[in-house]
């Protein structure tokens, strides 16, 4: 007989500084995952959690929830944020698409990044690429009004491929984005790349404040 058990329970414990939905099939309320007026922020694929600590240290008035589906990684993560006292940060062990098309409340982000996702090269797994109108649609309807999209590769093709699925779902706004727009500090995929002389590819954009 298949044991029954509630909805809301992992099957192993939750980690200090993970976030864990109370319900993983339905739309979290925004009270769930937003602390009042706090500004959230997602790192979807997060790895190391180097960029999502630095950026909660550097805004400890901003909350910070990390997407990723490793759970080493994810252990990592919430070990670094745990030491380094970052209750501003938490990280949720879930597929990145799912999350967002699934899980995250309408207009609760103020600012959703992806940086260095896997750019699956092949044509034939092009298909693959989290990038997509559904998700940009899903990205749309999570995002507050003004809120914006942040993605980063360093795979020209995939950059262009992202630029040509945001012009043709036509619902944001194109914003400029140089390194040194603001503060934005670098991920550990990218100091790796950049280390072997690769150029990173920058896309922003951003949920217009007058939508209807
Ligand atoms: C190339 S690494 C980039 C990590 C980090 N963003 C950085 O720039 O250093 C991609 C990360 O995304 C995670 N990842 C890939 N696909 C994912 C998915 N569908 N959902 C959640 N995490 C994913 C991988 O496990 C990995 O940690």
């Amino acid at each position: 007989m298949i044991p029954t058990q509630p909805l809301n329970v992992l099957p192993r414990p939750a980690l200090a500084g993970e976030f864990v939905p109370v319900d993983y099939f339905r739309k979290m309320e925004r009270a769930e995952v937003c602390r009042g007026d706090r500004p959230l922020e997602v790192d979807l694929g997060c790895g190391d959690g180097s960029f999502l600590m630095e950026m909660a240290r550097e805004f400890p008035e901003r909350d910070f929830l990390g997407v990723e589906r490793l759970l080493g990684r994810v252990r990592k993560v919430c070990k670094k944020a745990t030491r380094r006292r970052l209750e501003n940060a938490r990280v949720l062990r879930l597929d990145s698409r799912y999350v967002v098309e699934w899980l995250l409340p309408e207009a609760s982000v103020s600012r959703l990044h992806l940086l260095c996702p896997d750019p699956w090269p092949k044509l034939r797994h092009n298909r693959r690429r989290i990038v997509q109108q559904a998700f940009l649609e899903a990205v749309r309807s999570a995002l507050v009004p003004g809120g914006e999209f942040l993605f980063m590769t360093d795979h020209e093709e995939y950059f262009h491929w992202a630029v040509a699925k945001v012009r043709d779902f036509g619902k944001f706004e194109l914003l400029d984005w140089t390194e040194d727009s603001f503060f934005y500090p670098k991920t550990d995929f990218q100091i790796q790349w950049e280390a072997e002389g690769k150029s990173m590819f920058r896309l922003r954009c951003c949920n217009p404040l007058n939508e209807a």
